[in-house]
């Protein structure tokens, strides 16, 4: 399922955008952004194929599929240990509409939301699309215990919000259930939101776990939203497909009226929920053998780049992103990014402040999450080039 046989480059050359074969020159192998080189499971395509065939695709709910709502609903409480109704889940169109979405409903202009750093871009974006100020929290690559009782020198009277990107994209770690206690207890003693933005949490390396910050108790499950995606555990980027949930009737009802779904202005395609549906309850299989693939090239990556002159990567607990230190070879991240892409032929993302904020100069992220043939071939094209 995982090898260079399964890997459809002439497909994926016409289809995958966003930085990856489809947006690169013939010849260079994109190791950017986070969606992987490999079909999605069998029972999804049949899925959308037997939905597809009988030719019906009329408007659908504005709160959703009732059967996405519920399987995503079991997934929670079997896999999370969080129990969400499906009243009160709101499929949406992808995960970053999700993070957009709630800092919508949530924050006013002028208000404070505290952004970890370095962390995906779409945190700050959506902060401050929606007039809000995004304050970074530094979490350097590498933190194996991060004391957020720091965090309280950056409350002000402003800050409504605190997003939460566990496991945490770029750097890769998975935050313990110690951490989000105490992560909790400040929301809870300034009154904050939480947004927990769990997109990667299937996608966690043993003996890690991953701890979804509502399941520490009901008083944090009611002042957070979480949200999710299928786009990095089950490889469907391009259905645009993900879910916001919160126990939550105050933020439910005000995220709802702001997703404008209820006026078709928005609203989440219907093969997406299909899909993200059949995914949930049909092809867990596929994602464990998925992740057993990703644990080796992961394994695979860390050491090959480690070995590397001037490069330094510490093994990400979860994400299938290897976020490497360049700083010995003397280079900036985009100047390494530009001699890559030209000497070795390879796309990296670098670490600079559009990406994924201040904290994440100085290093270059790779995606593992294709098959060790090609792999292997990006790497050691990186590896002759820095020689
Ligand atoms: C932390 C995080 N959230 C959200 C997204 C976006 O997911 P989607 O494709 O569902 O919009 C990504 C994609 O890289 C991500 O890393």
């Amino acid at each position: 399922m995982f090898s260079s046989e399964d890997v459809n480059l002439s497909l994926l050359r016409s289809r995958a955008f966003n930085q990856r074969w489809a947006s690169v020159p013939e010849g260079v192998i994109p190791l950017t952004a986070a969606d992987p080189d490999f079909p999605c499971a069998e029972p999804i395509r049949e899925a959308i194929s037997r939905y597809a065939s009988d030719g019906y695709f009329s408007y659908g709910a504005p709160k959703g599929l009732l059967e996405f709502r519920q399987a995503l609903s079991i997934d929670y409480i079997e896999n999370k240990k969080v129990q969400y109704s499906p009243e009160k889940i709101l499929p949406v169109d992808s995960a970053a509409f999700g993070i957009y979405l709630t800092c919508k409903s949530l924050l006013n202009p002028g208000d404070e939301a505290i952004v970890f750093d370095p962390v995906d871009f779409l945190f700050r974006h959506s902060v401050e699309s929606v007039g809000g100020k995004a304050i970074p929290f530094a979490i350097p690559p590498g933190t194996d215990y991060v004391d957020f009782s720091t965090l309280e020198q950056y409350i002000t009277p402003k800050t409504k919000m605190i997003c939460l990107c566990n496991p945490l994209n770029p750097t890769g770690k998975v935050f313990t259930r110690v951490e989000l206690i105490h992560l909790a207890e400040i929301a809870e003693r300034h009154d904050l939101a939480i947004l927990s933005d769990e997109i990667w949490s299937d996608i966690v390396f043993k003996p890690f776990q991953f701890t979804s910050l509502a399941s520490i108790d009901q008083s944090i499950q009611n002042r957070t939203v979480t949200i999710t995606g299928f786009s990095k555990s089950y490889g469907l980027a391009g259905l645009r497909i993900g879910a916001i949930l919160t126990s939550n009737e105050t933020y439910f009802k005000k995220i709802y009226s702001t997703s404008r779904h209820e006026s078709t202005v928005h609203g989440s395609n219907v093969i997406g929920q299909i899909a993200a549906k059949t995914a949930l309850n049909e092809c867990r299989w596929w994602l464990i053998n998925f992740i057993i693939h990703l644990q080796k090239m992961r394994d695979l990556c860390v050491s090959e780049l480690n070995s590397i002159n001037g490069f330094n990567c510490i093994a990400p607990q979860g994400c299938y992103v290897a976020f490497a230190n360049i700083t010995k070879t003397g280079m900036s991240s985009e100047a390494m990014h530009n001699y890559l892409l030209e000497e070795a032929k390879v796309a990296v993302v670098p670490g600079v402040k559009k990406w994924f904020g201040e904290g994440a100069n100085g290093y270059i992220r790779l995606s593992f999450a294709t098959s060790e043939q090609i792999l292997t071939e990006a790497l050691s094209r990186i590896k002759n080039s820095i020689k």
